[in-house]
């Protein structure tokens, strides 16, 4: 699903904030990316759902070589990721609803599905007295939860989460976190980046940790327990 051979991000002709970052996920699997704030965990993302370029290395996704990948061919392989970016990036002017229905609008899929899924899914959020409320109105944790209900509706092949929980309470976050292994047990891969080490410690996935740039040695699941 996600293979990294050697690679090396810079932005502009800073300093490299990745080094030689070789790792592998498989179809199916979920992994925690932690580390603390300035690790280069937002910037590993970034190059998994494609909004950056590494400055060296192989990055493989979904069966394709970025790197040899047609640009016009990028866009059909970023529908197939769902984002929860760390600042939501939601549409201001676009209800609730209308937020999290985007990708299935966008897939063509017909309203009656739509009005019944996006419901359904808000509901389960804790946003059912809230559709018709536009996010500026709404609080962080509340966006937050829109952005993950909106990555996760169309049933993504990949899921990538950037710190998806740092604005709802510890209850909410275990609730969100059981929608993310919920889908995953319907064979959705997904990668969750958190410097929440307490919720990490309370799911038993595996754990990719960067520090300064560099990912660490994994330990096995049993040294990690
Ligand atoms: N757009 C950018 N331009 C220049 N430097 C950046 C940019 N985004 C992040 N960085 C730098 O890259 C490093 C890693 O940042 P980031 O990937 O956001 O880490 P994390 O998500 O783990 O906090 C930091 O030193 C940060 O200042
Ligand atoms: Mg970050």
């Amino acid at each position: 699903m996600i293979r990294f051979d050697n690679v090396g991000m810079r932005y502009g002709d800073g300093p490299e904030v990745l080094h030689d970052v070789t790792f592998e996920l498989e179809s199916g699997g979920f992994a925690f990316l932690t580390g603390p704030s300035g690790a280069g965990k937002s910037t590993l993302l970034k190059l998994v759902y494609l909004a950056e370029r590494p400055t060296r290395g192989l990055v493989h996704l979904l069966g394709h070589d970025i790197a040899t990948t047609p640009r016009r061919r990028l866009p059909e392989l970023r529908r197939r990721i769902g984002v929860v970016f760390q600042d939501f990036r939601l549409v201001d002017h676009l209800s609730a609803f209308d937020n999290v229905a985007l990708p299935l609008r966008v897939a063509g899929a017909p309203e009656t599905r739509i009005r019944e899924e996006v419901t359904e899914l808000l509901h389960w959020v804790g946003l059912g007295d809230h559709m018709d409320a536009r996010p500026p109105a709404l609080s962080g944790g509340q966006q937050q939860r829109i952005a993950i209900a909106r990555a996760v509706i169309a049933r993504p092949k990949l899921i990538v989460a950037d710190e998806p929980t740092g604005n709802v309470d510890d209850k909410m976050a275990f609730r969100l976190m059981r929608l993310f292994e919920e889908l995953n047990r319907h064979g959705t891969t997904v990668l969750v980046a958190t410097h929440n080490d307490a919720l990490v410690a309370r799911f038993g996935h595996r754990r990719l940790r960067l520090e300064a740039g560099e990912l660490m040695p994994e330990r096995s699941a049993r040294q990690s327990a």
